[in-house]
């Protein structure tokens, strides 16, 4: 173990078990066979596998057809937070009482951070704004031993990128973009909060084995292409929901004529596309990455595992491996492209851009460029801004657009600023943010005179531009671009102009005309630290350090772990709301306003179920207590909750459907529901609820649905010893009718771990208890 001395991390927890991860794939090997050739996503993920028989032996895959019906049961390496998300998954970890991890996990504060005026300014008034959030995320990370990143010392991505990622590792995040360390070869998810717990408690963690998709890469990038216009192409060709169910698995001679962080660029957007998540192979430009980042240790461990036998060989794809689908693209013709507006998946090659502009009638000018970002902030992408840059001011031009930069890590920001890079840029008049998210979550003060609702455009080099992401303003058109496209475009502020072929009129009156942009991978002189105020805190669990959670916060507030299940059935459940048609995890829990909530179950618990479709009546969110008294549903909940009437929902198909969203869970149990009886549930919801100790019922007979009345009252009969015998059996509820009771047949999931779950309340409490024992 050594550590870097003035960034104070340790090596050896940052370094994946390659030893234990090589043995695991030897025995998957002779689960499946030798003769059986695996994709590189296999391979890191088969070698997390917690126990490789029990979940590549199922009956439906038998060790042949694993992908997309096999569930795999996985160990990840670490976990990584984002300030918005790690509240929650925080809080529930807090109610195991468990010292520390299990695995090295970090939180880096970099949501909450507002994009207006420029860092120094922006960066005070949000750590003002949002002082006690990051109180409880620092005070509780030093409590815990997890690496906490100050507001300020960078995007989550970023810094996973040049701290954490690394090629054969698997880790989770709690941001869809988590997949952006992909490009150092590492398995990378985006998860949910209470996912993410899975693997702080040491819980296996489980994904439907996903199929893969191979893009072949050939050929060089050279001129204006960059790595940012391999994924906007594929979006076009794929669509936003074209990646669904696969890991995106890059492969063929082009991959070794791109940067490590151009391939961090193209896995990042590989979200975009629906993608579980996107992977590189270990290449021979991550050698000199993790060297830059202090992490040569790692990359001489990724060489021995790389030159062994290819019975071993965990980093790149057997030669014959199978993908199911397979698209190339060809680097050498690739050109820039332009994708949006409001969609990332509508994707315009440059030299057709002008055309699609006149056609569609999208605005002439646009107001801002903005480069940067967990997707574009390279040192690569921002020399080559800084190139383009120069040669304009020495046209003596300046950008007709607003110009803004926002660097994704202290550590780029400083090397940047060091090579008076950032210098070149506010010469200029662009406007240098906070190392933080910023514009590209919508904390964005624009200043200039777009009016909400007025249409305009910009220009961005982030991911994602569905409506109102960067503003708030749902017609401001957002088009995604390279950062070298969006900073030369800067210059003519028109939406029309093409670098490669249009020239702009300087204020000698000659034209002038860009010559392709030329940056470097990496700073010849290495990469600065940075301000020490921005490192994080060491990831050492201290028990004396109290968690600070104000007792007054409306922000904030610990959680009491859930009641276990009683030692009997429910005889009095009633039902609280019977819903009619689509009911989404936003119909359950509402996002927009109540996100600043999110750490804060009683209050974010206020819009459970306010989208909700009254079935009886039509009404949304107006609910009926049994004297005939109307109400909203959370209101109706917390009455019920308060005089102890426990209760259930009655809904139709696909029930919380949509994100993986704890709250949709937690909320409902929090408010004292026990069972949801569904015409059928959205997997990942209907896991979500048996973690939190809810019962999801389907019915046996569909039309039973319309048995049902808001305020009737139902008892179950068989549930406890369904629960108590590890999930067999049935359950049935009796239905209480002025007429007679009825019986209503129902079906269940319960596996034996979820009997378990909800036996003892939740299943974090079931891991509490174990962690007594
Ligand atoms: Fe998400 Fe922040 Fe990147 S909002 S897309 S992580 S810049």
């Amino acid at each position: 173990t050594h550590s870097v001395p003035s960034l104070n991390v340790d090596i050896a927890s940052r370094t994946p078990p390659y030893r234990k991860l090589v043995t695991k794939l030897e025995e998957v090997r002779r689960i499946l066979g030798a003769s059986r050739q695996l994709t590189l996503a296999e391979k890191i993920l088969y070698s997390h596998l917690d126990n490789p028989e029990e979940s590549l032996l199922t009956d439906t895959s038998n060790g042949k057809d694993i992908r997309g019906k096999a569930n795999l049961k996985l160990k990840p390496d670490r976990v990584a937070m984002q300030d918005a998300s790690a509240q929650m998954a925080l809080l529930q970890f807090m109610t195991c009482n468990l010292p520390s991890t299990a695995v090295p996990a970090s939180i880096h504060c970099d949501h909450m951070i507002v994009g207006e005026k420029g860092a120094d300014t922006d960066l005070p008034n949000s750590i003002a704004g949002n002082k006690e959030v990051f109180d409880f995320l620092e005070s509780a990370a030093k409590k815990y031993g997890i690496e906490f990143w100050p507001p300020g010392a960078g995007i989550i991505h970023q810094s996973v990128l040049e701290n954490y990622s690394a090629p054969g590792l698997m880790m989770l995040g709690t941001d869809s973009h988590t997949p952006n360390a992909g490009g150092l070869g590492a398995i990378a998810i985006g998860v949910g909060g209470a996912d993410a717990v899975d693997a702080l408690v040491d819980a296996p963690w489980e994904l439907k084995a996903p199929k893969v998709l191979g893009v072949k890469l050939v050929g060089e990038l050279s001129g204006w292409a960059s790595p940012k216009d391999v994924i906007l192409h594929l979006a076009g060709q794929l669509t936003v929901r074209g990646g669904t169910g696969f890991v995106i698995e890059y492969f063929g001679p082009g991959v070794e004529s791109l940067s490590c962080t151009g391939m961090g660029t193209i896995c990042n957007m590989g979200a975009e596309v629906g993608a579980t998540t996107s992977l590189f192979p270990f290449s021979p430009a991550h050698i000199p990455y993790l060297v830059a980042t202090h992490r040569g240790s790692i990359a001489e461990a990724a060489k021995r595992i790389s030159s062994g036998p290819m019975a071993q060989n965990l980093l790149k794809a057997d030669p014959e491996a199978a993908y199911d689908k397979v698209i190339t693209i060809d680097l050498s013709t690739l050109e820039p492209h332009i994708n949006g507006p409001f969609t990332p998946d509508f994707s315009t090659p440059l030299s057709k851009f002008k055309s699609v502009v006149e056609e569609k009638d999208w605005p002439r000018t646009f107001g801002a460029g903005l480069i940067g970002s967990c997707t574009n902030s390279s040192y690569e992408d921002m020399t080559r801004a800084e190139e383009l840059v120069k040669q304009a001011s020495a046209a003596g031009l300046t950008p007709k657009a607003d110009f803004f930069i926002t660097p994704g890590s202290e550590m780029i920001r400083a090397t940047l600023d060091r090579g008076n890079t950032l210098s070149t840029f506010s010469s200029a008049g662009g406007v240098v943010l906070a190392n933080a998210c910023g514009p590209c979550i919508g904390q964005w003060k624009r200043t200039d005179e777009v009016k909400k609702g007025e249409s305009n455009a910009i220009f961005t080099s982030y991911n994602r531009n569905f409506p109102g992401r960067n503003d708030g303003n749902r017609a401001t058109m957002n088009f995604l671009a390279s950062p070298e496209l969006i900073t030369a475009m800067s210059y003519s502020g028109s939406t029309t102009f093409n670098p490669i072929t249009d020239s702009i009129p300087t204020p000698s009156g000659s034209p002038f005309k860009f010559a392709p942009p030329k940056g470097l991978d990496l700073p010849s002189g290495g990469f600065a630290d940075g301000n020490p105020d921005f490192f994080p805190t060491p990831g050492v669990p201290d028990s004396s350090v109290e968690v600070i959670v104000d007792p007054n916060s409306t922000r904030l507030a610990l959680l009491d772990p859930f009641s276990p299940f009683p030692d009997s059935e429910l005889t009095s459940l009633r039902v609280l709301y019977k819903v009619k048609g689509q009911c989404t995890t936003d119909t359950i829990s509402a996002a927009g306003p109540w996100l600043k909530y999110k750490g804060h179950l009683p209050n974010i618990s206020e819009n459970t179920l306010i989208g909700a479709v009254n079935a009886a009546t039509d009404e949304v969110n107006v609910a009926y207590d049994v004297d005939g008294s109307k109400c909203g549903i959370p209101e109706l909940g917390k009455r019920w909750r308060d005089k102890g009437q426990e209760w259930l929902v009655v809904a139709e198909h696909n029930y919380g459907e949509g994100s993986a969203r704890e709250h949709a869970a937690l909320q409902p149990r929090y408010l004292g529901g026990r069972i949801i009886l569904a015409k059928s549930f959205a997997r990942i919801h209907e896991t979500n609820l048996k973690k939190q100790g809810i019962v999801p019922l389907t019915f046996a007979n569909e039309a039973d649905y319309d048995l049902f009345d808001a305020c009737d009252e139902v008892a179950t009969r068989g549930l406890l010893d369904v629960l108590r015998s590890g999930g067999k059996g049935e359950v049935e509820l009796v239905l209480k009718k002025e007429g007679g009771d009825k019986v209503i047949k129902t079906r269940h999931t319960l596996s034996e771990d979820q009997s378990g779950f909800v036996l003892a309340g939740s299943a974090l409490n079931l891991l509490a208890m174990k962690g007594r024992e």
